[in-house]
Parts: structure tokens; C-alpha cells; sequence
């Protein structure tokens, strides 16, 4: 399959990055076109069979699937662009532009008496660059052989999860802006422990590997988060006085409230 990704800035060129060290797609297979020079040389920088252009319209040609990575407000001019140059019977048009819809995407890419492309809508989080990312996928007009491409294209750069375009906004929420609330706890349980006597390398690295452990805990059996807590919670023990303290302070409520908050 032959990508090319339009827009090579931290989600585009993490992407690239990320199918060129999968085994998915060949790096030889992968195109990225963008106005900056800069962005395309990390990539190259980084993975030097990966073409490069700055011609968006040459790099679609060939495409079987084109992926749109540049900030929403670029998006309409972007497609409007590139539209002559796409045989929409062939190709799969792949929008990762938060907030522009399948009904923009198919206003942008009207051409008089064609049946849009297929299309769809991806939102990953930055671990897209690490291939760990939590990636939501939406589809418009696919048949199953090309969702089924577009999902085992994106499983090699973490997790995804096939949804109806209206839960998107909620995933964007819980896991692309999300992953900058996992950041902020860890950030916050970091000053703690530096507070309590770790320097702040010190208080990183065990912060991360409690959270590993967490994560591998609830992976591994399946169980729900409170159940694990019954686990440490002794009765009368410093595990329930700390919780308790951080409820006063509103914690679940504070990240109900901020995922609320993204959505809307
Ligand atoms: N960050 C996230 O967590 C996240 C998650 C999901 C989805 N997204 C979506 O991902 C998209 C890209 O975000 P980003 O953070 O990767 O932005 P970015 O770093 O600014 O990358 C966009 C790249 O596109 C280039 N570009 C601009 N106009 C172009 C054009 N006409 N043709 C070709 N390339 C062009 C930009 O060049 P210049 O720098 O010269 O403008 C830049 O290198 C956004 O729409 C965002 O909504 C982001």
C-alpha cells in the first residue's frame, strides 16, 4: 500500500515515522509533502528512504491512500488543491484534522457528478510517536477491505478503536487531550515526592514505573481500577487517608470536569 501523508509537522511525520519502522508499509511506500522544508528533513533525517516533496499534488498521484495532517484552518485549501488530482473510485482519503467533519471533508472534496472518495476520520494522541498512541477511527463510505486496511495500517502505531463519527469529539477528549491530563498527574505526583525527600529524577522514575505497574495490573486481569484499590486499602491505613484527602480536593470531579470541558 502506498501512503502519502500531507502535512509532515508532529503528527504527520510521527506517522510516517511510526509505519516506517512497522512492517506494514515499506518506507519506500511512503510519501510526505509539506511546505516546510524543515519538517520533511526530520523525516528524512530519520528514515532517508521516505520521499519527500513539496508538491502536494505529485505526491498524491501514485497514493493509495492520502492522509491529511495539516492544522484545520489549512485543511479547506489543502483539499481544494489536490482534489483534480484524486481518482476517487481508488483513493482513500484520510483525515486526521481535529474538529473537521465528515460533512466538511465532503464539501471540501465536492466535484460535480462524483461520488466522494472513501473517506475517513482518525484522531491519535502525540504516543503515535513511540507507536503507542490510542487512535479512533470513524468511516464514511468504505467498504469493509478498506476499513480493514486503514485499521491494520494504524494498529502498527499503538491501539485503535473503530467508532461512529459522534464519539469522536468524546475520544478526542479522553485520549488525545487525555494523554496531557496523564502528564499532569504525573507532573503533580512528582512535586509530591519531591516534597517527601526524591529528587525530581528520582520522583520521575518511580512515578512512571507505579503507573506501569497500574496499567500491567489492570491489562493483565481485567479487573476494575476500584477493585485494585480494595487491594490497598487496609482499614484505617494511610492508602484511604490519602485518597479520601485527594477526593476532598476534588479529584474525580476535576477530571470528570476537564474531559467534559474538551468535549465541547
Ligand atoms: N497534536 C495532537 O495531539 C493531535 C491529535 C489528533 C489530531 N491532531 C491534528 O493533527 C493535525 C496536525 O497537527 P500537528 O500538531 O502535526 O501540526 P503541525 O506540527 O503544524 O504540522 C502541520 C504541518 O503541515 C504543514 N503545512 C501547512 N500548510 C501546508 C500545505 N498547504 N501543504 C503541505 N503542508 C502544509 C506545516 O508547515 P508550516 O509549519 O510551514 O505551517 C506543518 O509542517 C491538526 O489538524 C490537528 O488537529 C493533532
Amino acid at each position: 500500500m502506498k501512503i502519502t501523508i500531507i502535512g509532515a509537522g508532529n503528527m504527520g511525520g510521527a506517522i510516517a515515522c511510526g509505519l516506517a519502522k512497522g512492517s506494514r508499509v515499506k518506507p519506500c511506500d511512503i510519501t510526505c509533502s509539506d511546505r516546510s522544508g524543515v519538517a520533511l528533513e526530520k523525516v528524512s533525517g530519520k528514515y532517508p528512504d521516505i520521499r519527500t516533496t513539496t508538491d502536494n499534488r505529485e505526491a498524491v498521484e501514485k497514493a493509495d491512500m492520502v492522509v491529511i495532517a495539516v492544522k484545520p484552518w489549512l485543511t479547506e485549501d489543502v483539499l481544494y488543491e489536490i482534489k483534480s488530482d484524486l481518482d476517487y473510485r481508488r483513493q482513500i482519503v484520510v483525515s486526521i484534522v481535529a474538529g473537521i467533519t465528515f460533512e466538511h471533508l465532503t464539501c471540501f472534496l465536492d466535484k460535480e457528478g462524483e461520488e466522494p472518495p472513501a473517506l475517513f476520520r482518525l484522531i491519535p494522541n502525540t504516543a503515535v510517536s513511540v507507536q503507542n498512541s490510542m487512535t479512533f477511527i470513524s468511516a464514511q463510505g468504505a467498504s469493509q477491505e478498506q476499513t480493514d486496511a486503514v485499521v491494520s495500517v494504524f494498529n502498527e502505531l499503538g491501539a485503535t478503536l473503530l467508532v461512529e463519527e459522534r464519539l469522536m469529539a468524546a475520544g478526542t477528549a479522553l485520549a488525545s487531550c487525555g494523554i496531557a491530563y496523564a502528564f499532569r498527574y504525573i507532573r503533580a505526583a512528582m512535586e509530591g515526592g519531591v516534597e517527601l525527600g526524591f529528587y525530581p529524577e528520582q520522583a520521575k522514575d518511580i512515578v512512571l514505573q507505579t503507573l506501569k505497574g497500574a496499567v500491567a495490573l489492570l491489562q493483565a486481569g481485567g479487573a476494575h481500577p476500584e477493585a485494585e484499590i480494595d487491594k490497598v486499602t487496609t482499614p484505617g491505613g494511610i492508602t484511604i487517608r490519602g485518597l479520601n484527602e485527594m477526593e476532598q480536593a476534588g479529584f474525580t470531579s476535576a477530571v470528570i470536569r476537564g474531559l467534559k470541558a474538551s468535549c465541547q
